[in-house]
């Protein structure tokens, strides 16, 4: 293993310093020195028979060249932040608009990139003519069934063959909205359809596109704490029952947007999760890492941003451990690779610093200079086992 381990004791001491236990529930890991070795993040995953990638928006890419020059280098993979979303593709009815995605896949294809679909069916970003329909007493179970289904048939038809993945099912777990099986409440595909939409919708994607690995995909079921707990009891529930009605659902998106100084990491829970979801027969991806680094604290010692890098940095890697040392995990994405461009420093005030800086959950800077984050998910390249060598 090429990894200069630990800092020392009395260096990582003084980092913790000033960190008050109350206010950082987590267990902080040793501070690590990863190698700053050669090769892009991409090449060093597909050393190791992986993919790592990013999710793009097409308008960065077209306005900050220096953005997309990194990302054609760092990137096997691309997903679409939310172009290929229902709100943006169907904005109005019957009129289909794929010109924003289409523009992703032709980046990608200039730079011999893959691409994975995202998301088909979410209860999320839909336009308000799909909600209305949907929510509409007077139109019959089979005409909404059709509304999902038609749309699937005609996205994962027009893109067959260019998707390696397609997360079909976006989010359908919440078990803090009280229903007693977990799943998520208010959501228009339910609503009206029960959970057979999540059999519709996987049905109609494996008929529409041959070629793509068929995911579902969720949040916080990564951490040692209750709600994500819960999401993931319901979640293996829900892939028993799937399962057992033949749904053709092949891979388990994890979407990972990690909250470290909220929600401790733990190994054995997260190893022994994937152990069960790898039991079904399922596929593996990491599919919108980043790193939340507010502590939500008042605390007047929060840690500067070199002590936060450290630290996101070391869950990081704890994390990426665990998940790639699973055979069936395919790849590794992260949701964007700058800081500036993050949903965490653009949408989230709770992620967002007070005085107004970044969120620094990804692998570069707003400057577009590396962190010790993407060392991090380099050394977890490197020492990654060979997909082809696990049995
Ligand atoms: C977010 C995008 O980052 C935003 O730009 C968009 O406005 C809303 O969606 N889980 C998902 C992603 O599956 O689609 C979300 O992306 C982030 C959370």
């Amino acid at each position: 293993m090429r990894r200069r381990e630990f800092m020392g004791a009395g260096l990582l001491a003084a980092s913790l310093a000033g960190l008050s236990k109350a206010s950082y529930p987590l267990t902080l890991r040793p501070l690590t020195d990863y190698p700053d070795e050669p090769g892009t993040l991409a090449s060093r995953a597909a050393a190791r028979g992986l993919l790592f990638g990013t999710a793009v928006k097409s308008a960065t890419l077209q306005t900050d060249p220096r953005y997309a020059a990194l990302v054609a280098q760092q990137a096997g993979v691309l997903v679409a932040e939310y172009e290929m979303k229902w709100d943006v593709i169907a904005a109005q009815p019957d009129r289909y608009d794929f010109a924003p995605g289409d523009a992703i896949l032709a980046f990608a294809r200039k730079n011999g990139q893959r691409m994975r679909g995202h998301t088909l069916c979410w209860y999320a970003v839909n336009p308000a003519w799909v909600e209305q329909k949907m929510r509409d007493p007077s139109i019959d179970r089979a005409t909404k069934a059709k509304l999902l289904t038609g749309y699937i048939d005609t996205v994962a038809r027009r893109y067959s063959g260019k998707m390696i993945h397609w997360d079909v099912v976006n989010e359908p777990i919440d078990p803090s909205e009280g229903r007693p099986d977990g799943m998520r409440v208010k959501n228009i595909w339910s609503e009206a359809l029960g959970e057979t939409y999540i059999d519709m919708a996987f049905h109609a994607a494996r008929e529409a596109d041959p070629h793509a690995v068929l995911y579902l995909n969720e949040f916080g079921i990564e951490s040692d704490i209750p709600w994500n707990e819960a999401k993931r009891t319901a979640l293996l529930k829900l892939l028993d029952r799937l399962k057992g009605r033949g749904v053709p659902i092949q891979g388990l998106g994890i979407q990972s947007h990690l909250q470290p100084y909220k929600a401790r990491f733990d190994e054995r829970i997260f190893r022994d999760f994937l152990e069960k979801v790898t039991g079904y027969g399922l596929k593996l991806s990491v599919t919108e890492l980043d790193l939340s680094d507010r502590a939500l604290t008042k605390d007047s010692n929060e840690p500067e941003p070199a002590r936060r890098d450290n630290q996101v940095a070391a869950v990081a890697k704890a994390f990426l451990d665990v998940a790639l040392s699973f055979k069936q995990t395919e790849a590794v994405l992260c949701w964007g690779l700058s800081d500036k461009y993050s949903w965490l420093s653009s949408r989230w005030a709770k992620d967002r610093w007070p005085e107004g800086s970044f969120a620094r959950g990804l692998p570069y800077t707003s400057d577009l200079r590396e962190k010790k984050l993407y060392r991090a998910i380099g050394a977890a390249f490197d020492a990654a086992p060979d997909r082809s060598m696990i049995v």
